[in-house]
């Protein structure tokens, strides 16, 4: 069986792959009629037990863009508020025929439990789970730096060598940041992570990256800059930090973007506090990516649905092959 359950997974020639497949799929997206075939005939479910609105609705459109037929299930107001398992919810799905499964759920290793139990035959994709990971985010991000460090048609094939990327905020509940620090550095960047000493998640010092205290310092040596959100929901509040001293520290605002070379670009993977991390001055600016991140991540979910699912062969070899 094929999945998408971690970033860490994927090889640099996997990822390359599924950036150059995505690129095709935005030509697509240019067209006209933006559908494709491919997938006729093949189920695709959205298991939803966290709220989500670029995620989901992306995964729906590039499935159907890809012919697919799409079930979104939302655990609120379904039989999960009545107690139901993961597992029987699981068994339910795999009665209805599901091809693949989009998962995204509060608790960290779920997507993981539910490609390795047998419950399911179907290919599990990892839409976010608890603070572990969400690697199709880290995909559309690389994407979104390849076109605007690179270019559209240059980065064909390319990764991201020598790419100063600065990850900047709640670090520590963030399965963005975990995804992107491997798929990045699997591409070659150099990745720094800036957070309040209070949100960097300890063995910080066995990832891949370097770890700064000092924005101001990093932001002149960055080609990109991602703003995280600060996630007050899973953060116990006695150890919140106030949004004023937040953001004169570790919040973007006209002043700091300045500081970044010319060609950088600002990343958020939304949703945004404004005014808490990024300020409306910085979200609205030409210089900001975030829009364009969820129009890239249609297509970088294509290409994850397509290789998983109805690829051919060179395509097989994308995602890492796992044994139910
Ligand atoms: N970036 C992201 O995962 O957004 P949603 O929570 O809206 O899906």
């Amino acid at each position: 069986k094929r999945h998408l359950i971690s970033a860490a997974d994927l090889t640099r020639d996997d990822a390359v792959l599924i950036l150059d497949t995505a690129e095709e799929m935005a030509r697509v997206a240019d067209r006209p009629i933006k559908k494709l075939p491919t997938l006729r005939g093949r189920t695709v479910v959205n298991l939803f037990f966290e709220d989500s609105t670029r995620t989901r609705i992306s995964f729906e459109a590039a499935a159907k863009r890809l012919s697919a037929d799409v079930i979104n299930f939302s655990a609120k107001g379904s039989s999960v508020s009545k107690g139901e398992s993961l597992k029987d919810t699981a068994l339910t799905l795999e009665a209805m025929g599901a091809d693949a499964v989009v998962i995204r759920h509060h608790a960290s290793g779920a997507p993981y439990r539910l490609a390795n139990s047998g419950w399911i035959d179907g290919a599990v994709v990892n839409a976010g789970d608890g603070t572990h990971e969400h690697p199709t985010q880290a995909l559309l991000d690389a994407f979104t730096m390849r076109r605007r460090l690179v270019g559209r048609d240059a980065g064909i094939g390319q990764d991201l060598s020598g790419r100063r990327i600065t990850i900047v905020g709640d670090v520590l509940h963030s399965r963005v940041a975990r995804s992107n620090v491997h798929l990045l550095t699997t591409l070659g960047a150099e990745v720094t992570l800036v957070a309040p000493p209070t949100l960097v998640p300890v063995g910080v010092e066995n990832w891949p990256c370097e770890v700064s205290y000092d924005l101001d310092a990093v932001l002149p040596k960055s080609d990109a800059v991602m703003m995280l959100r600060v996630q007050r929901e899973r953060m116990n509040a006695a150890f919140f930090p106030t949004e004023r001293e937040y953001s004169r520290r570790y919040g973007l605002d006209g002043d700091r973007m300045a500081k970044m070379p010319e060609h950088a670009v600002v990343m958020h993977p939304g949703p945004m506090n404004r005014g808490m991390e990024i300020t409306a001055e910085v979200a609205d600016s030409d210089r900001c990516t975030a829009v364009e991140q969820v129009a890239n991540g249609v297509s970088t979910r294509m290409a994850v649905l397509y290789l998983l699912l109805g690829g051919s062969e060179p395509a097989v070899t994308t995602a890492r092959t796992e044994e139910n």
